[in-house]
């Protein structure tokens, strides 16, 4: 189901003081609002296929949108939402040269005594390459951020969570973009967590860079005051210091915090709120920043949202919401986070305004994304190729010294690639390294264009007959490696009363997490006792329309050690209908089955 055609929305260019430059800045006249297609819905609210502002202002339901935050957001901005935003927390990415990596561990194989309660079952899954130039972070935030201030409305405000790497630089440029005027904090987030080193003074602290709008901006300390120091109260008491109110009123009133909090730990351990996500953020500290700057219902927006911690906490909060993230995995983990705190919610019959509803949207086609850099990673690993910060056309560097580009393995490898690779030579006189093309599948031209492409290169020296620039062709195809599979669900479908329906998994099988744990070193494991290990969530639409799926039973064990249960008796009409299972594993790849019952 689409919504309109894209169409080219006008942004204006921000002109505040100081300026941050940066080589190829870029100011960003316009974007395209791509088409939002709906495709799963929890709560009882009806969902539109298209979320246009003016309707969901009538009757709000939360957003979830799978896909990059830049085309979100000008769908937003298409969809009416300019200037309908109360405050925007982000946590982007912070360009410090690594990969972040999500922790994925299968369910439930800790009590089986398998295997030591240890790392061996946990896969590490990319979710994110964090290995970005200088130049290209900063064009990045800077679109980012103009769109993100037309969003806002003028009462509203923007936090930016960073750390040491960007902080400087992004001050600079959220001047340059919301104006010198609007700066009001620079929160210093202290925790204790992490060895500090012997080099310099501990890096114990981030900071997020806190804006408003304009001049009038909502902001109340009142529900985030915290306790006074006991010394101070101590103090009051014994009258050694003259206070205003008594110390009883003292310690019932609590004092406004500061711009340093040193009184809200990382996410630790074993916490209920631990996703496993490995940037996650603490509630604590979205609590204090979403009571202080919004009030009930405002509506809150995160477009890097990761394991959905803002969503979680403004769903409890009572405020509307929005979360954002290119990651698949990341709107999976916020969508079983939100489910569950619905859940919960629903339970204790809290009411009033909060909406029990969310669409997940997705916008552009990302799925095919994740597989690639799925099957890169399995490429990488194999052929032990070394990602490097200075190469900025190549996929890494060989062990053995190649410069190694991998083609994406949704096409097969053509001379169109060898001559974007061949281009890029061009500007390289000197490049003498071996170029090895890691790829699935090649066109029947290759082979040849090789061979003749081998023989044209000048020898190294004049002594050896060693030639420069030599093309070596890996195919996985031959190699029989990675054809990717996907994951295999056998689930029976049956009615077992009027308007009753069985739904059993009776298998499931993910080829990529078993390729994944038969790759992992050292691993242990050598086979997974029960399928359901690999299971995440089992989701059912008991009245599915073929085109959105509506969760209507979610099966999301509260526990990483639990597993699915694999087998329910749920109410259906009567009429002849169709059931949609959904089993999506723990690297976020999902089997839709149907059935007519
Ligand atoms: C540091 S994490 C956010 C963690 C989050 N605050 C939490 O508490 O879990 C950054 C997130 O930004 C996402 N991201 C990176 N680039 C993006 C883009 N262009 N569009 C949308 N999301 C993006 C990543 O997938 C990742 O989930």
């Amino acid at each position: 189901m689409t919504s309109t055609k894209s169409k080219q929305i006008k942004i204006e260019t921000p002109n505040g003081r100081p300026m941050l430059g940066w080589v190829n800045k870029k100011p960003l006249e316009f974007v395209i609002g791509y088409p939002a297609q709906l495709t799963e819905t929890f709560g009882d609210k009806k969902v539109l296929p298209v979320p246009e502002y003016s309707k969901l202002e009538r009757n709000w339901y939360n957003l979830l949108f799978h896909g990059d935050n830049k085309e979100v957001l000008a769908t937003l901005l298409e969809q009416g939402f300019r200037g309908k935003v109360d405050l925007i927390y982000i946590d982007p990415p912070f360009a410090s040269n690594k990969d972040y990596m999500r922790k994925v561990e299968l369910r439930g194989l800790k009590n089986l005594g398998k295997i030591e309660e240890d790392s061996e079952s946990i896969i590490q899954q990319t979710m994110y390459e964090d290995i970005w130039k200088r130049d290209e972070y900063f064009q990045f935030m800077y679109e980012r951020l103009i769109l993100l201030k037309e969003l806002l409305s003028e009462t509203g405000s923007i936090y930016v969570h960073l750390d040491y790497h960007m902080t400087h630089y992004m001050r600079v440029l959220m001047d340059e973009v919301f104006g010198e005027d609007n700066f009001q904090n620079d929160i210093v987030w202290n925790y204790f967590m992490g060895a500090s080193g012997n080099e310099r003074w501990g890096r114990k602290h981030q900071n997020i860079l806190f804006y408003s709008k304009g001049d009038k901006y909502q902001f109340n300390l009142d529900p985030v005051r915290v306790p006074y120091n006991p010394e101070t109260i101590a103090r009051a008491k014994r009258g050694e210091a003259r206070y205003e109110v008594e110390a009883e009123e003292l310690e019932k009133s609590g004092k406004n915090p500061g711009d340093v909090g040193s009184d809200i730990n990382p996410v630790q351990g074993n916490a209920l709120q631990k996703t496993n996500y490995a940037t996650q953020k603490p509630e604590a500290l979205l609590e204090r920043i979403i009571r202080a700057s919004t009030e009930n219902n405002s509506l809150v927006l995160d477009c890097f949202v990761g394991s959905g911690t803002v969503c979680a906490v403004a769903q409890q909060e009572g405020r509307r919401w929005i979360g954002v993230d290119i990651n698949k995995g990341a709107i999976q983990q916020t969508s079983n986070r939100l489910q569950k705190i619905i859940k919960t919610q629903q339970k204790k019959l809290i009411d009033g305004q909060i909406s029990k509803t969310f669409g997940i949207y997705k916008i552009n086609n990302y799925d095919l994304r994740i597989l690639k850099t799925e099957a890169k990673e399995l490429a990488i690993q194999q052929y032990g190729i070394t990602r490097t910060k200075t190469e900025t056309f190549f996929d890494g560097l060989r062990d053995s010294g190649e410069l190694v580009e991998i083609i994406d393995f949704n096409h097969p490898l053509t001379l169109l690639d060898l001559q974007l690779i061949k281009d890029e030579l061009g500007k390289r006189p000197d490049e003498d390294r071996d170029i090895v093309v890691i790829c699935l599948g090649r066109d029947t031209r290759v082979d040849l264009w090789v061979e003749e492409w081998n023989k044209k290169q000048p020898h190294k020296d004049a002594r050896s007959n060693k030639r420069m620039r030599q093309f070596v062709i890996f195919d996985l195809k031959d190699k029989n490696f990675v054809s990717y599979e996907p994951s295999k669900a056998d689930v029976e479908i049956k009615r077992s009363g009027k308007d009753k329906v069985k739904v059993k998994i009776i298998s499931f099988i993910s080829p990529t997490i078993i390729k994944r744990l038969e790759l992992e070193p050292g691993l242990l494991l050598k086979k997974i006792p029960d399928f359901r290990s690999m299971i995440d969530v089992v989701l059912v639409d008991t009245e599915y329309d073929s085109e959105v799926f509506k969760i209507g039973f979610s099966d999301v064990p509260e526990k990483q050690n639990d597993l699915v249960k694999g087998e329910y008796e749920l109410e259906t009409k009567e009429k002849p209908t169709k059931v949609a299972v959904k089993v999506i594993d723990m690297l976020g790849e999902e089997v839709l089955v149907t059935k007519e019952v």
